[in-house]
């Protein structure tokens, strides 16, 4: 079975555990996850952050965008995509951390991400939890840091544009379902 394939199958087994957590029924497309990553300077970042790994169809793209000497903070609460995870990338520049999002600041300490990348499935978690998250993505940054954040539903932009002073959206259409694209900087828009 090749790796797509095998990847598919454990992600919807994992949906099927736990629906409302995964929040889709397939890894994000790697157009989209492309799409995504344009959005921001994966390649000149010091620290990238990952909420919601998964099979890591974000993760490979980000470690094949990343200079040598960055890191990454990949965080997923399921300990057996965890494993999956950690089977499949061996780059000493990862660091997999079985965790809840909500949890970040305790794993990033004095450090911000340049770039934090959200594949939380916002719009299913229950909601207390969804706002304590969103509410602690703007102290994760650094001063020019973003935030990339991929949903199905443009439901949450009202949310980011209250906390962000610049969200800008785009739509990838060959994704199922099409993704809604956010980048999220703390300071005002400038151009
Ligand atoms: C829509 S899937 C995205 C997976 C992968 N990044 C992708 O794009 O294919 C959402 C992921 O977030 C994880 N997740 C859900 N709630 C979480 C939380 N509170 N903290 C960390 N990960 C969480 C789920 O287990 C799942 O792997």
């Amino acid at each position: 079975m090749n790796q797509q394939l095998a990847d598919r199958l454990r992600f919807l087994r994992a949906f099927a555990t736990n629906p409302r957590q995964v929040g889709a029924i397939l890894p994000t497309s790697r157009l989209a996850v492309r799409d995504m990553l344009d959005m921001g300077d994966v390649p000149g970042a010091s620290l990238v952050v990952e909420l919601g790994a998964g099979t890591g169809s974000q993760t490979g793209e980000i470690l094949a965008r990343m200079g040598p000497d960055a890191r990454l903070v990949a965080l997923e609460i399921d300990p057996r995509l965890v494993e999956i995870l950690e089977e499949r990338f061996t780059d000493p520049r990862l660091q997999v951390v079985c965790d809840s999002a909500e949890n970040l600041a305790d794993h990033l300490g004095d450090e911000r991400a340049d770039v934090l990348v959200c594949a939380l499935p916002f719009t299913s978690l229950e909601p207390k939890l969804r706002r304590r998250i969103l509410e602690s993505l703007p102290s994760a940054l650094g001063p020019d840091g973003v935030a990339l954040v991929i949903q199905y539903s443009p439901l949450i932009q009202s949310e980011l544009r209250r906390l962000f002073g610049d969200v800008r959206r785009r739509i990838s259409p060959v994704n199922v379902p099409p993704a809604f694209l956010f980048a999220c900087r703390r300071g005002p828009r400038v151009d």
